[in-house]
């Protein structure tokens, strides 16, 4: 199989890179810029891409990579720093620009062949850079220029060695994709042969190799990474892996018996299924502070997922469903090293309990992960199911937590799903559910006055969930859902539309 080596500077978009050519369906891994070339020459690439960074090449401190990397033959594909990095290599000079260039650039090909072979005359390109290269070695000839940058892309004369200033590899750089493509096929001649598949069969052989003998731990919340990490790792080390699923009482409606059902029955994991609402609904008596409400949940999950884990002996080894987007990346000059965000379920789990991190999707993006998850054989109902916060209904139950007000908000919830679903919206919408309020309100059944509760139902549009939009749902939708919370639902009386986005609104009410 072809291996590309992205060689990491620090830059923010590294991790794009590889994507990119992982969608290309070439195998590709990122390594620190200061991977010794021995070890290069061991890992056996096809061809190096060598990342931008925010550091500057002329900087006594800038990263830069063994000097023999040129020496090893290999197709070398510069990008923005990495051009830098490879002007500086064969002799040439960078210097700050005197125009800084972030954003949007036409860029000229010059010549239509290699990198550009098939591709318009002029391009859309994105920049992000504040140097340029001011003294081209005279191996290399320019192969596209923009209005500032006279050496947007070059390449070395006879060596098959690339250079570009922009960043194929954002969306922003529409053409991105075919340029990187005219790299990996006509310059390196990789064939395209790694599919979902492969990375299934790699990373099952990477679980393997990191456990050991061991015994894996998995905290399961029936989420969509969790449950690919769980599946990904039962195929890797069977009963080995033990997962814990804690049923705290603020689950939706049957989920807690859909999870075991799923994993425990069907997909034959070895699940401890927790039935701890007790517990939960009783620490949660008269709490109503909202941040008190997710302290007392946290706490309550750590001190229960702890007795499981007891009861299950030493586990040396804990599963977490953690993605790229998850991964911070330090933008250190010194190397890209990078920072686990602390996953809200399990934070601080990892560090008192003394375990090890499994972390087998933590190079890919969300609709990887559902690939992988669909490779797996998982079911669209997990693959897309909307986030759910750990807290559960607690953050949607305003006010005071009882038993009968969670019954009210599930019942509610679940209409709102399902017609969410019937209107064929589900996969459009980032989350959409209800929300009991803490007041009531008059209205009028029948010929008999009422006093009751409210529900508000809630939609977003995210991409993240760090900004959002609320959804315009059709009317006919809306209709629908009052009706049948207000029929349906014994002690509902109201029911409104929320129309936040966030900011100002979080998406969560509390
Ligand atoms: P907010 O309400 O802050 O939510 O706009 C942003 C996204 O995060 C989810 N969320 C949580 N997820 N534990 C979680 O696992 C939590 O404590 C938590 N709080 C909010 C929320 O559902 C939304 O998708």
């Amino acid at each position: 199989m072809d291996r590309v080596l992205i060689l990491d500077f620090g830059s923010q978009y590294t991790q794009l890179i590889a994507r990119r050519v992982r969608e290309l369906k070439v195998y590709s891994e990122i390594h620190p810029y200061s991977m010794p070339v021995a070890e290069i020459r061991a890992f056996q690439p096809t061809a190096l891409i060598l990342s931008g960074s925010p550091a500057s090449i002329y900087q006594p401190s800038a990263p830069k990579p063994d000097p023999e990397i040129l020496a090893l033959g290999l197709p070398i594909l510069g990008i923005c720093y990495g051009l830098c990095v490879l002007t500086d290599l064969a002799g040439g000079q960078v210097a700050r620009a005197a125009r800084r260039e972030y954003g949007p650039a036409d860029l000229l090909v010059d010549r239509r062949e290699d990198l550009f072979a098939d591709l318009p005359p002029r391009l859309p390109v994105w920049m992000s850079h504040g140097d340029q290269v001011t003294d081209l070695p005279g191996a290399f000839r320019v192969l596209a220029h923009t209005d500032n940058a006279p050496y947007a892309a070059f390449r070395h004369r006879e060596r098959p060695l690339f250079g570009v200033q922009f960043h194929p590899e954002v969306v922003h750089t529409p053409q991105g994709k075919a340029i990187l493509s005219n790299f990996l096929f006509r310059v390196a001649k990789c064939r395209p042969d790694w599919t979902m598949r492969s990375f299934v069969e790699s990373s099952v052989a990477r679980i393997r190799e990191q456990v050991g003998g061991g015994r894996l731990l998995c905290g399961l919340s029936g989420g969509v990474d969790s449950s690919v990490a769980a599946v990904l790792a039962h195929r890797a080390i069977g009963d080995r892996l033990a997962c814990v699923f804690v049923d705290n009482g603020l689950l939706r409606m049957n989920e807690a018996a859909q999870v075991v059902e799923m994993f425990g029955k069907h997909l034959g994991l070895r699940l401890v299924a927790v039935d701890a609402g007790d517990r939960f609904l009783d620490k949660l008596r008269d709490v109503t502070d909202p941040e008190q409400k997710r302290k007392i949940i946290g706490a309550e999950f750590i001190a229960v997922f702890e007795e499981e884990a007891a009861r299950l002996g030493r586990m040396e080894y804990l599963l977490q469903g953690t993605l790229y987007p998850d991964v911070i990346e330090s933008v250190s000059v010194k190397g890209p090293s990078v920072t686990i965000k602390t996953h809200h379920n399990v934070g601080g789990l990892p560090e008192k309990m003394g375990f090890r991190l499994v972390e087998p999707l933590r190079e890919l993006f969300k609709d990887e992960v559902r690939e992988v998850g669909k490779e797996l054989g998982l079911s669209d109902t997990i693959l897309w199911r909307q986030p759910f916060p750990g807290p559960g209904l607690a953050v949607r139950c305003v006010g005071e937590i009882t038993r009968e007000r969670l019954d009210l908000l599930r019942r509610a919830d679940a209409i709102v799903a399902e017609e969410i679903r019937k209107a064929g919206l589900y996969r459009d919408i980032w989350q959409a559910f209800a929300v009991l309020l803490p007041v009531r309100t008059v209205g009028v059944m029948g010929d008999e006055r009422t006093y009751e509760h409210v529900i508000a139902v809630r939609a977003v549009q995210s991409h993240d969930g760090m900004t959002a939009d609320w959804v315009r749902l059709p009317y006919e939708v809306l209709a629908t859902i009052s009706s049948r919370i207000a029929n349906e639902v014994t002690g509902v009386n109201r029911v409104v539309y929320d129309v936040s986005s966030k900011p100002p609104s979080t998406i969560e009410w509390e």
